[in-house]
């Protein structure tokens, strides 16, 4: 079953490239691996290996690539909830990696996370005003400002004022994500890193919780980096899309030019992969070749290689920059913008 976009709005950007909110430079996550009872250190897992992202005050930027490729730990890395490996990270002018905890504490009031599923890890024992409202007392706001910014923000999230007294497990899978944008939202931020927040509900009611983070980013002058494994659904909602695959950032560009002119072949087989076929183009199919590698263990050079069915020797040599191909359009291989060959019926 597809998404349904039909009835969702489509995005409004205000996005200046000028005014860069979120800027990274050469940013890394490694995570140790352990083994034995001395957890000793035997190797180094590249969950984000050298990324370089401007994010645009006002904009979504979504980010997409298959399940394990380092999309929740980029996220995550960016706003200092993992401690970078290595890089820089600014965040509306400020060096975030040197900030002290209660630096931290402040910035974090600018900048949320929503989850899969963020109001199902919280505790089911804590009523909907407690869980919205725990951020503000956090932030030290006294109980009856709380109140009512808690109550205000479920109303804006389309909550009713009854739900606060209520308990999480009393609503459907679509109010929960509500209250957990409430959550994120009850703070103000600047900007909020949406980790698949559509991907657990049914298709019927993603485009009611896309169209909510549109609209709220509109009232709220927000700017969103969307996480999701589904190239349909972060290219309806965002300005521009970062496709990342293994740790590294292969292809950028504005939704409208990565969907037309899909330069890195990582990013024609992920849109051939989009059940709905692209108006004015042939729809293809092309078939990658068994799993995203180990990032334990990553290929050389390029690192999509193994997979790619245009793969040259070269690509095992010389790793491929991100490169600009015109109009603010990177991709990084070497043969940006070869047309992959379909995959036959017979091997599909
Ligand atoms: N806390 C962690 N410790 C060790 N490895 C991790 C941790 N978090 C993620 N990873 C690994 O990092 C890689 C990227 O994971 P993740 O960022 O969750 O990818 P995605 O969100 O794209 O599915 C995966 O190989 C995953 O197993
Ligand atoms: S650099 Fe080579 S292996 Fe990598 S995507 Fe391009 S053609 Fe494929
Ligand atoms: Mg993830």
């Amino acid at each position: 079953m597809t998404l349904d976009l039909s009835t969702a709005s489509a995005p409004d950007s205000r996005a200046d490239p000028a005014d860069v909110l979120v800027k990274a430079r050469g940013l890394k996550k490694h995570f140790p691996v352990r083994k034995g009872i001395f957890k000793r250190q035997v190797a180094t897992l590249q969950a984000v290996d050298g990324v370089d992202l401007d994010i645009f005050r006002g904009e979504t930027l979504g980010l997409v690539g298959e399940s394990g490729c380092g999309k929740s730990t980029l996220g995550r890395t960016l706003l200092r909830i993992l401690e970078p490996t290595e890089g820089e990270i600014e965040f509306d002018g400020i060096d975030v990696n040197r900030l002290g905890a209660r630096g931290l504490k402040a910035q974090r009031k600018h900048m949320q996370i929503v989850f899969q599923d963020s109001v199902g890890s919280l505790d089911p024992r804590m009523k909907v005003k407690d869980l919205v409202g725990e951020g503000l007392a956090i932030h030290g706001i006294e109980r009856k400002r709380r109140n009512h910014l808690v109550l205000e923000t479920l109303e804006r999230v389309g909550l009713s004022a009854e739900s606060a007294e209520r308990y999480p497990h009393m609503f459907s899978g679509g109010q929960r994500q509500r209250i957990g944008l409430a959550r994120a939202l009850v703070l103000r931020p600047k900007f909020i890193v949406a980790d698949e927040p559509v991907s657990a509900l049914d298709v019927s009611i993603q485009s009611q919780v896309l169209n909510l983070l549109v609209e709220l980013k509109r009232e709220f002058n927000l700017t969103y980096l969307f996480v999701a494994h589904d190239l349909a659904v972060v290219g309806y909602i965002s300005d521009r899309i970062a496709v990342m695959y293994l740790g590294k950032i292969v292809e950028l560009a504005t939704s409208d030019d990565l969907f037309a002119r899909p330069l890195h072949p990582y990013t024609q087989a992920l849109l051939s992969a989009n059940p709905e076929p692209i108006p004015g183009r042939k729809h293809q199919r092309i078939v990658l070749r068994g799993d995203v590698p180990s990032p334990i263990d990553p290929p050389s050079g390029c690192r999509f290689r193994t997979r790619c069915p245009i793969a040259q020797p070269i690509c095992a040599e010389v790793e491929p920059l991100l490169e600009d191909h015109g109009r603010s359009h990177g991709a990084a291989c070497h043969f940006a913008g070869t047309k992959i060959p379909e995959t036959p019926s017979v091997l599909a």
